[in-house]
């Protein structure tokens, strides 16, 4: 399966995205935390892309295309992989379908806005391994420290009022596009996304076709 987890900021790519990897046994390729994880390292990459972040702006195309394609052609993605964040414009779209990568499905988690901001408010993410929690909907079991591997639970920078706006503006304008781009191939699948956690798996199992 060669499938993309498209949707707003805070819709629960990272949270899917973990349970599907489990249930398709495929790699989750977060570009989000890809970046992080750069900036953690201070890498070129990470130097480049901390102020987008930071700012809750995209990181330019030609950046996150050489990343993806890169990381597309590592053994673990040959037999299949989740998108989680990519592609987040109709250029970066464009470009995985120039390189040959053939999509089975799109899976787009809706969340009105509202939410949004609410649930980004409470979110947690380990510095570890960078899984998702949150302090209202999905608590670790030993307060501040990730259930699978013990690293510590922060706070993410673009996890700000004013952050959250700006990335729900860019998602509005630059990525939503992408959704008639998939819609008119026939591969794209709509979730509703609002719901509890465990609502919210089976609406998603359901899109997708998959046993819960
Ligand atoms: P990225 O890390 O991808 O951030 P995002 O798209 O804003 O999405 P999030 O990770 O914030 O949310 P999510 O959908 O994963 O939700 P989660 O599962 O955590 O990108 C960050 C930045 O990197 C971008 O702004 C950009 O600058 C750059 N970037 C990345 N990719 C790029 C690209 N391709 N091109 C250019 N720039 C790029 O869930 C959120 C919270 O809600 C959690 O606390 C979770 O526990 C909770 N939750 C989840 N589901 C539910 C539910 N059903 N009910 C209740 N709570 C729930
Ligand atoms: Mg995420």
């Amino acid at each position: 399966m060669k499938l993309i987890l498209m949707g707003p900021p805070g819709a629960g790519k990272g949270t899917q995205g973990e349970i599907l990897e489990k249930k398709l046994g495929v790699s989750t390729i977060s570009t989000g935390l890809m970046l992080r994880t750069a900036i953690k390292e201070q890498t070129e990459v990470g130097k480049l892309a901390e102020q987008y972040i930071n700012d809750g702006k995209l990181v330019p195309d030609d950046v996150m295309v050489e990343i993806v394609k890169q990381r597309l052609a590592q053994p673990d993605c040959a037999n299949g992989f989740i998108l989680d964040g990519f592609p987040r414009t109709t250029a970066q779209a464009k470009a995985l379908d120039d390189a040959g990568v053939e999509i089975d499905k799109v899976l787009l988690l809706e969340v009105e806005d509202e939410k949004i901001v609410e649930r980004l408010s409470s979110r947690r993410e380990c510095s570890k391994c960078g899984a998702p929690y949150n302090i209202v909907s999905k608590r670790p079991a030993v307060e501040g420290i990730c259930d699978s591997c013990g690293g510590e639970l922060i706070q993410r920078k673009d996890d700000v009022p004013e952050t959250i706006q700006n990335r729900l503006n860019v998602y509005h304008e630059q990525t939503e596009p992408i959704k008639s781009y998939y819609a008119e191939k026939g591969i794209l699948a709509v979730a509703k996304g609002e719901e509890e956690l465990k609502d919210t798996t089976a609406n998603v199992a359901a899109a997708l076709g998959l046993g819960e």
